[in-house]
């Protein structure tokens, strides 16, 4: 069994995402948004968001994945699950789990504004600041955090773990050394 440790609890979380759904609420009063969740990780904050938002609002996903064999990315993603949606003129908000390096997101961002979307800001749960290797900032962030590994709330360690209702660090860097070769 891996050593986790407690680093948001679910309360905090709780209180958080009502802050920001109220933040989003008041952004696009009056206004009707599609939300577009990356898979996997980013449902359960999704579906925790879209029911605390007093707005209009349909949903999407997309999956996308990088390059790359076994733990070395090559940093080049692609799309492997497209929205279903056509997003032209509409106001989108894309929901994401935690950005670290920037590189899904930035890809993802630009790919969507080739579609000619009215509005086109970012939500994310966590945001990894130190790890950036593109320049991103987020329109709407739950959590600032340092560079650990986490899980929990929807991210996984080896698709283990997303159940978790608090986000927890795993604490046991060897494990993860070994098994997952990259620091998230
Ligand atoms: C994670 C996370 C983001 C991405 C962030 O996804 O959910 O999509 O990595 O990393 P970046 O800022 O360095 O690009 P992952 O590939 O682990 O897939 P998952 O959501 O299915 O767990």
């Amino acid at each position: 069994m891996i050593k986790k440790e407690i680093l948001i609890t679910s309360a905090a979380i709780d209180r958080r995402v009502a802050e920001i759904a109220d933040v989003i609420s008041r952004d696009y009063e009056g206004k009707e948004v599609l939300l577009i969740g990356i898979l996997k990780g980013a449902f359960v904050f999704m579906a925790d968001l879209i029911r605390k938002l007093h707005l209009s609002c349909k949903v999407d996903f997309v999956r996308l994945a990088s390059y790359g064999t076994g733990t070395v990315s090559s940093g080049k993603i692609m799309i492997t699950k497209d929205i279903e949606t056509p997003i032209k003129g509409k106001n989108v908000l894309i929901v994401e789990d935690i950005v670290d390096t920037g590189l899904t997101l930035s890809f993802l961002v630009e790919k969507l504004k080739e579609r000619d979307p009215h509005s086109l800001k970012v939500c994310v749960f966590l945001d990894k600041k130190e790890r950036r290797k593109t320049p991103f900032e987020a329109d709407y962030i739950g959590f600032d955090i340092p560079d650990r590994f986490v899980v929990g709330y929807g991210l996984d360690f080896n698709e283990m773990y997303r159940f978790l209702p608090d986000i927890c660090e795993i604490k046991d860097s060897q494990e993860i050394g070994e098994e997952n070769g990259r620091s998230m």
